[in-house]
């Protein structure tokens, strides 16, 4: 039996502006939205007051690592764990990478990640490829993916060398591969083979802690790579081309640059890039700063880059954040790297703070109410083809639906969070705002500070082409 639900008194939330409405729920969908007063004749079986909160479409995290393979572990999250916690912070989908390891069929990878998340999942859904080798076989499987597995974006790497690196031949070949047949190619932009040589010269010279991590990945590097990655989807034929993770102003330079010149030139950052630092974060005492280690690494406090970014999500030169949800526990994960910080498996958990990070900048006034929901909603859904099944309220939509009381106040630390890490990035940070209620397709799975969820609730999503393409 189809339940309907009627949330009263809110103030729902889009890019185009946030309007006092009542939103009626009938069983997975959106079925209308009502000025205040209008619904006064509707029945539901279900009302939720919605007063003095705003009512905005479920989060759409479009990069995460559930289990990830990385410097011999797995990422500590699995998609039950890290899926329930992104249904705690309001993220009611999630687009997980799966990971083609070089030399394994392409096909086979994407079956594994099937295999990890079907019947686990929280909330909905999807996977982009990870191509950790371009040849011939891997070519023909981006069209099939396109074309019958709904999956129509593809991970390239600059960086990282023998394990999931390609060189310019075979990023240009994927390019090609993708003006062919739409879809959108990732780009992590280091260039991992200069870090290498870095890295390994810090190690001989006994400059092993976790902060050579980011003095040996310099942010000209993010730079140089993201201005030959623009250069080589251009000469492929203005591929769309997404940057993931980015850091660095040098890198957002290249990207507006490009943008400007017109071409199909998009960028994300996430949270980490917007408040942490190298120097007080990844220098922490010790073997501490090993919590903070991710490529790209964070950026020194006195740089411009974290004043840079904000600015960009302003500009839309960054369309998107995400998190890069790749946790590692201290004990025994990040500590395969004391004394030797380039064993240190990379990534830090935030899947679960995206939302509540994200909207500081609007407690702040460094971005707008509605800019928010773009960044963290409405654009990751059609950046990823998932528009306007998510990403939006209104009627025919899911009814992926967050309340969010921004008088509340929370503080973040491991001793409360639901992912599956020993520690926080994040401890001690103090947030105006709170996810309050969480509906995914027309279910309550979060409320009265309490998981009403289940694993296996979420679908995966055949996603289309991108709808973000000038
Ligand atoms: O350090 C990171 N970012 N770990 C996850 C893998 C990646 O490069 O996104
Ligand atoms: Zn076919
Ligand atoms: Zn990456
Ligand atoms: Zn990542």
């Amino acid at each position: 039996m189809k339940m309907k639900t009627l949330i009263t008194g809110g103030t729902v939330v889009g890019p185009l502006g946030a309007t006092p409405q009542d939103v009626l729920v009938d069983g997975e969908t959106i079925a209308a939205l009502y000025a205040p007063g209008a619904a006064a004749g509707v029945t539901a079986d279900t009302m939720i007051d919605a007063t003095g909160r705003y009512v905005v479409p479920g989060g759409v995290d479009v990069h995460t690592h559930m289990k990830l393979p990385f410097g011999g572990t797995f990422a500590s999250d699995d998609f039950a764990s890290g899926t329930k916690a992104a249904a705690w912070g309001g993220t009611t989908t999630i687009i997980d990478f799966a990971v083609q390891r070089t030399g394994e069929v392409v096909q086979d990878g994407l079956a594994a990640w099937h295999a990890l998340a079907d019947g686990n999942c929280a909330i909905d859904y999807g996977f982009h490829m990870i191509m950790g080798g371009v040849d011939d076989d891997a070519l023909k499987a981006m069209d099939y993916l396109v074309a019958h597995e709904g999956i129509t974006s593809f991970k390239l790497f600059m960086a990282y060398p023998g394990v999931f690196y390609s060189d310019d031949g075979q990023i240009l070949r994927a390019m090609q591969k993708a003006t062919d047949n739409g879809a959108l190619i990732m780009m992590h932009a280091e260039n991992g083979i200069a870090i290498d040589v870095l890295a390994a010269q810090a190690v001989a010279r006994g400059q092993t802690d976790p902060i050579y991590h980011g003095i040996t990945r310099p942010s000209a590097l993010e730079g140089e790579a993201t201005h030959r990655a623009t250069v080589l989807a251009q000469v492929a034929g203005n591929t769309p081309l997404y940057f993931v993770h980015m850091s660095a102003s040098e890198a957002l330079a290249h990207v507006s640059a490009a943008r400007s010149a017109g071409r199909n030139v998009f960028a994300e950052t996430c949270p980490q890039y917007l408040y942490l630092t190298l120097e007080d974060q990844l220098g922490a005492p010790g073997f501490e700063g090993a919590k903070w280690v991710a490529s790209p690494p964070l950026r020194p406090r006195d740089e411009p880059h974290r004043d840079d970014l904000w600015r960009g999500l302003r500009t839309d030169d960054l369309a998107v954040v995400s998190t890069d949800h790749c946790p590692f526990c201290f004990k025994d994960q990040k500590e395969l790297g004391r004394g030797n910080f380039t064993k240190i498996p990379n990534g830090m958990g935030t899947v679960e703070h995206r939302m509540d990070l994200v909207y500081q900048g609007v407690a702040t006034g460094k971005l707008s109410l509605e800019r928010w929901v773009e960044t963290c909603s409405t654009t990751p859904a059609r950046m990823f083809g998932l528009y306007p099944k998510k990403g939006v309220i209104q009627p025919g939509s899911d009814a992926d639906i967050v309340l969010y009381d921004p008088r509340a106040t929370t503080t973040i630390s491991a001793a409360t969070h639901h992912m599956n890490i020993d520690h926080s990035a994040w401890e001690g940070f103090e947030i105006a705002g709170k996810v309050e209620t969480v509906l995914s397709r027309g279910s309550v799975v979060v409320a009265d500070g309490a998981f009403h969820g289940r694993s296996g609730h979420g679908q995966f999503l055949r996603r289309g082409l991108s709808q973000y393409l000038r």
